[in-house]
């Protein structure tokens, strides 16, 4: 029988933001197909854990650390515990990043004229500063290891800007609604990032890539639905067990040959 090209099996992944909606998805894709897993979220506690895994969450492959990518004592601390249990990564998913929720405080949904300074910075502290730092620090250790493999997950709001028509059902409700900036800008800055990153560790075999994501179905109302899947060519979002194969391929010596790329995944989003 032929070796599987999208082998993923017994390598050390990192993921950040593994708690969330596509974070669990990953995790369980990889795990399932004998990968090391280690997520790094925030939100980790017993409860949390629980919560999102169930009786997963006792699996041997998996390893739940309490990192915030915003401080590099925290992240080299979980890296630390990874070493210790299993050795030097050879994936790092940068996958954890802040959006505006649908009940976001007004102000953050407001005009851009007004949209706050403080929001701004909070967004950019984990989904850029955040993502520089698990690089310099994973990346560091793969590039001195001399092999890895970086995904930086982008958004196609961070390839084009979004499109406020499919928000305006929430403007005549009362109050100006626009998707924030911050959001945007901060995923454009990954598209640089990982090709900045690709050359420089090229020669140490470190391969680094951004993938990008549309929208992934998560209960939201009707009518934003409604707007939103007819801007897409395929007529949907995507179900959030549609970027794992993405995931497997990037992490897999199937894509061996490519860095500083860009995977798109969006359901044709930006195709017109
Ligand atoms: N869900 C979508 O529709 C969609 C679409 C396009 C792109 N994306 C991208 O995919 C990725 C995952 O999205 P999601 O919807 O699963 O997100 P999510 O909000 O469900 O999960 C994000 C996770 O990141 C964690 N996190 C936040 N700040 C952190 C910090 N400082 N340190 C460590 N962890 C932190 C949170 O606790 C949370 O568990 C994001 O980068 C997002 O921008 C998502």
């Amino acid at each position: 029988m032929a070796n599987d090209l999208f082998s993923v099996e017994d390598k050390i992944v990192i993921i950040t933001g593994g708690l969330g909606q596509l974070g669990r998805q990953f995790s369980l894709a990889l795990v399932d197909r004998g990968a090391k897993v280690a997520l790094f979220d925030i939100q980790v506690s017993e409860q949390k854990v629980a919560e999102r895994f169930g009786e997963r969450h006792t699996e041997d492959n998996l390893l739940f650390l309490a990192v915030d990518i915003t401080r590099r004592d925290s992240i080299e601390a979980g890296l630390g515990q990874i070493n210790a249990k299993w050795g030097v990564p050879h994936a790092l998913i940068n996958n954890a990043a802040l959006d505006s929720p649908p009940n976001a405080p007004a102000e953050e949904t407001g005009p851009y004229e007004t949209y706050p300074e403080s929001s701004w910075d909070k967004v950019m502290e984990v989904n850029v500063k955040g993502i520089f730092l698990c690089c310099q620090v994973v990346g560091g250790q793969m590039a001195e290891a001399g092999r890895g493999s970086i995904i930086n997950i982008c958004s196609t709001y961070g390839i084009v800007s979004p499109d406020q028509r499919i928000y305006e059902y929430r403007r005549v409700a009362g109050a100006p609604f626009f998707k924030p900036v911050a959001y945007s800008a901060s995923k454009s800055a990954l598209l640089n990032l990982t090709r900045y990153l690709a050359t420089y560790w090229a020669g140490r075999n470190v391969r680094v890539n951004t993938l990008t994501f549309g929208g992934v179905f998560n209960n939201q109302d009707e009518q934003f639905l409604k707007g939103y899947c007819a801007r897409v060519p395929l007529g949907r979002m995507a179900r959030e067990d549609e970027y794992n194969g993405a995931i497997i391929f990037l992490v897999s010596d199937a894509s061996s040959y490519m860095t500083g790329a860009n995977l798109i995944i969006d359901g044709g989003w930006t195709a017109w």
